[in-house]
């Protein structure tokens, strides 16, 4: 297994969750469509290649695209269709043709038209929409049972609500993907994920009605015993001599065994392993590692979604909310929480709404834990990331 610090992970290097995929199927098997609301970093892209991967042993086709490079609904469809055309070989020989009029569809979307002498491309319009929908169900009703994975929907969305009359169109176009859910005979099975939740996007825009017939399937940090196997696995394939202790002093220094913070310590603490005169690791190496990954640009991930993710100034509160928090080690109340809002020049009644969302988003998100009634920082790493970039 590679110590592989960032992009998804696949085959060997894809470590444990066999629990999580074995209800993940179950779930398949019972007719359900799954959204993975996890929060960002948690590795839902790694887990569903590892479902597309296994797909075949369970009697599936599978399909995964990733379509946060797409802007629009045409963008989603060219991606969506280049990713069937790669398997040929699901389809009947006379697909060519429903391939042939999906282009024809799809180009004369594209194609500029010029109206009262600006030139346009066409909407998105119920006729095509419908024609589209047809000729997708015609090839895919063939296939058996199939698994659609659509990674990054929301940040394609995000783009498209952002621009005139886009949050109609956004609102429409998940109608249009429910539409496709609806039909009881269909053997096909949607998969959503993405670092941004679907189910936080439509709520922010008034649209949980498009998503309502998604099962929201939790994938979290490791357990404490599959963090202990995995550390043990990555240990022995990376040749890094590493006692009981010390595994139990990273586990305690992560605080929240994301494998994703797990790998980042272990390639810091590997580092310091690897030293010419063969060093013995310790708890307090632990302490160093901890301390360089905290300094790390890998986790400026945390920082910048909020920029995309939220609205500016919800970014600016979120961060200041944030910048209290990393302070204090247990946390604070709601109530002291919204003073910080209201120091900010915010009336008491909306600090009230705005910490009620914000830290309803941060705590979804993976930011942020409530305990006895008080918010603080869900990992102490990122807690020390925050404070070193933020204040220190
Ligand atoms: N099952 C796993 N085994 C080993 N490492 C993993 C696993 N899942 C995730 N990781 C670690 O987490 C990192 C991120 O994984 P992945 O890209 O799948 O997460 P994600 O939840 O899709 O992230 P994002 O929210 O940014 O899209 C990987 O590079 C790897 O270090
Ligand atoms: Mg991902």
């Amino acid at each position: 297994m590679k110590n592989q610090v960032g992009p998804p992970v696949t085959g060997n290097d894809f470590f444990g969750r066999k629990k999580e995929l074995l209800q993940a199927w179950d779930l398949l098997d019972n007719g359900n469509h799954l959204l993975l609301p996890a929060p960002r970093r948690v590795g839902k892209t790694s887990f569903v290649l590892q479902l597309r991967k296994d797909a075949q042993k369970h009697d599936w086709k599978a399909i995964y695209f990733n379509v946060e490079d797409g802007s629009d609904e045409t963008g989603f469809m060219r991606m969506f269709v280049d990713a069937l055309k790669k398997e040929e070989n699901w389809f009947k020989k006379n697909a060519k043709n429903t391939f042939d009029s999906i282009g024809k569809i799809m180009s004369s979307l594209e194609a500029e038209v010029e109206v009262q002498g600006v030139k346009t491309t066409l909407k998105w319009s119920n006729a095509a929409k419908s024609d589209l929908k047809r000729e997708l169900e015609k090839l895919l009703e063939d296939t058996g049972k199939c698994l659609i994975i659509i990674d990054e929907l929301p940040v394609l969305l995000s783009r498209l609500a952002n621009i005139p009359e886009g949050k109609g169109r956004v609102g429409d176009f998940l109608h249009w993907l429910r539409s496709f859910r609806q039909n009881p005979d269909s053997e096909i099975r949607w998969i959503f994920c993405g670092s941004i939740s679907m189910d936080t996007f439509a709520e922010r825009l008034g649209i949980t009605k498009t998503i309502n017939d998604l099962y929201s399937f939790s994938l979290g940090a490791f357990g404490e015993e599959e963090a202990r196997q995995f550390l043990q696995q990555l240990a022995t394939d990376q040749k890094v001599a590493m006692s009981a202790e010390v595994q139990e002093a990273l586990i305690k220094a992560v605080g929240w065994p994301l494998p994703y913070y797990l790998q980042l310590l272990f390639a810091q603490l590997r580092f310091i392993h690897n030293q010419p005169n063969g060093l013995v690791l310790t708890p307090e190496h632990v302490t160093t590692a901890f301390e360089r990954a905290s300094d790390s640009s890998n986790l400026n991930t945390w920082i910048e979604r909020l920029e995309e993710q939220l609205a500016p100034t919800d970014a600016k509160w979120a961060k200041n909310l944030l910048d209290t928090l990393c302070v204090k080690e247990k946390g604070f109340r709601r109530d002291q929480l919204e003073q910080v809002l209201v120091r900010n020049n915010v009336t008491p009644e909306e600090a009230k709404d705005k910490t009620a969302f914000l830290l309803k988003t941060l705590t979804h998100d993976g930011y942020l834990i409530e305990h006895t009634g008080e918010y603080g920082f869900r990992s102490p790493l990122l807690r020390n990331y925050w404070y070193k970039q933020r204040l220190q």
